[in-house]
């Protein structure tokens, strides 16, 4: 039985919103199905290299490379708001295995996950490897940086599209939607910043 916890987090002022967006998993779905989403969605959006965690820590550490204090407190805003995307996927695959029974359990191939952890969540890809910083680079070059940066959201994006594509839940597909909004709205905010940092490193120096 899932129970019904409404959550509401807050979205980061600096994204120019300080709506909530509230995490209601409805119920509605026979358990093997909702099992099912919790795999894609621990799989995906989690430890993965396009994982809200990989974004969150690569914009946190590339904002000390940053050649302006505007491109600077972009990355820290985006990167704040990704590990606030990371709280909300995590509510939402907690939410999708707590209380499941070990036949939904091993009927998903989740026993490796079950054996290990129980219900608590882990980072890792869609292949169970686990999550590495591997995933967090950071070249110290702005212009090199700020354009994985863009590929990241692009990337991210679409991920969620294919997971929109995946999903059975429709409450679980409203917070997917939300999600995929804001990596359009990160990808416009990382394209702005570029011409910015571009526009600052031609500029003419007098010594
Ligand atoms: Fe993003």
């Amino acid at each position: 039985m899932f129970p019904l916890l409404p959550l509401s987090i807050s979205r980061p002022e600096a994204t120019h919103s300080t709506k909530t967006f509230p995490i209601n998993i409805s119920g509605l779905l026979p358990e093997p199905l909702k099992i099912q989403d919790f795999s894609r969605q621990q799989n995906h959006k989690s430890g993965g290299p396009e994982g809200e965690l990989s974004a969150s820590l690569r914009y946190l550490n590339m904002r000390y490379s940053m050649p302006t204090s505007r491109a600077k407190a972009v990355l820290t805003d985006i990167g704040t708001e990704e590990l606030a995307h990371m709280e909300i996927v995590g509510t939402v695959v907690y939410k999708l295995l707590e209380g499941a029974s070990i036949e939904a359990i091993k009927a998903a191939g989740l026993d490796g996950h079950y054996a290990t952890h129980d219900s608590a969540l882990f980072w890792s890809d869609p292949n169970g490897v686990p999550w590495t910083a591997a995933y967090v680079s950071a070249t110290g070059d702005p212009v090199a940086d700020l354009h994985e940066n863009l590929a990241a959201e692009q990337k991210a994006r679409a991920v969620y599209e294919n997971l929109i594509c995946l999903s059975d839940d429709p409450c679980v597909t409203d917070v997917l939607r939300y999600l995929r909004e804001r990596e359009v709205v990160h990808f416009q905010r990382f394209g702005e910043t570029l011409m910015q940092v571009q526009e600052c490193m031609n500029q003419k120096r007098f010594y």
